[in-house]
């Protein structure tokens, strides 16, 4: 399978060439960096494995047109671009840039008309598990349940909460059969008065170098359930990815998610 890589300069791009290099089932099919980026840089020099002889390019058509699947974990601001060269090609997708507005949402689901895409906001299995967990607790457990969503991560990280606080939102609110957007309850201060019936809460942590934890807390008068994953390890998303991005492999146009490459539903 020949995979493009978008943002091979940042954090997660440097560790997709590295998953990808380690397979005999996958070959670079080019990377980019955004314009004016470290154009001409050897791929495997930017992830510290060695000289590819594949070199990062501001142009990303042509890797489009070269790849099979496009994997993006780059910025919100470069969506369009590639949802477009990726319709105009006819190359898979697989989308990990968090931070994606409702309308940007919403034109993923539009491209995924014409070509498979798996967008998730977060590619580890575990996290795929605990969502589909924290959906058959919210479907379980009653509306005298509140639902509270704590997430930390590294000083780094710039959009707040996280995609997979949101996701884990979602799940819940899947479960309970109510929509997040009409339930959120975010960024907590000052005189917020009294919890809202049936929200959905949110609470966002920040510091040190912390990969993700998340946690779902399901409390009642009498007890409190709490379902919550950790991950120490970047890689563990760019191997997600890079699984998605093989299962894509002939399959029809489509909007896809973890827990389908996973088969879990
Ligand atoms: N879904 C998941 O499982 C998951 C896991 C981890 C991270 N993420 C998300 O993935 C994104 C990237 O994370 P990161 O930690 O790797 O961030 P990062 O280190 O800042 O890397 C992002 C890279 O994308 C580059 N870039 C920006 N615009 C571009 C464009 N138009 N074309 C090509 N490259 C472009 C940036 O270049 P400059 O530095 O020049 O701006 C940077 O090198 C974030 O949204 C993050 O939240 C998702």
């Amino acid at each position: 399978m020949r995979i493009g890589i978008a943002g091979v300069g940042g954090r997660m791009g440097r560790l997709l060439i590295q998953v990808v290099a380690a397979r005999e089932d996958a070959a670079l099919a080019g990377g980019t960096v955004r314009p004016g980026g470290r154009v001409g840089a050897d791929l495997g020099m930017l992830a510290g494995i060695g000289e590819r002889g594949i070199t990062a390019t501001d142009q990303p058509a042509a890797m489009f047109q070269a790849a099979e699947v496009v994997i993006d974990f780059t910025n919100p601001a470069a969506l369009a671009t590639h949802l477009d060269l990726a319709a105009r090609h006819g190359t898979a997708l697989v989308i990990g840039t968090s931070g994606l507005s409702l309308e940007q949402e919403r034109a993923i689901a539009e491209t995924a008309r014409t070509v498979p895409i798996v967008y998730a906001a977060n590619f580890s299995s575990g996290v795929a598990l605990l969502l589909a967990l924290v959906r058959r607790a919210a479907e379980t457990l009653g509306p005298e349940y509140d639902i509270e969503i704590v997430e930390m991560h590294h000083r780094q990280k710039i959009d707040a909460p996280s995609g997979t606080a949101i996701a884990m939102g979602r799940a819940a609110a899947a479960g309970r059969g109510i929509t997040l957007e009409d339930h959120m309850e975010s960024g907590r201060h000052g005189h917020t008065g009294k919890r809202r019936d049936g929200a959905i809460g949110f609470a966002a942590l920040r510091g040190g170098q912390v990969v993700g934890e998340h946690t779902a807390i399901f409390a009642a008068a009498t007890e409190h359930l709490t379902i919550g994953h950790r991950s120490f390890d970047r890689r563990v998303y760019a191997e997600g990815a890079v699984r998605a991005a093989l299962w894509l492999k002939g399959k029809p146009p489509g909007l896809y998610g973890m827990e389908d490459v996973l088969g879990l539903r």
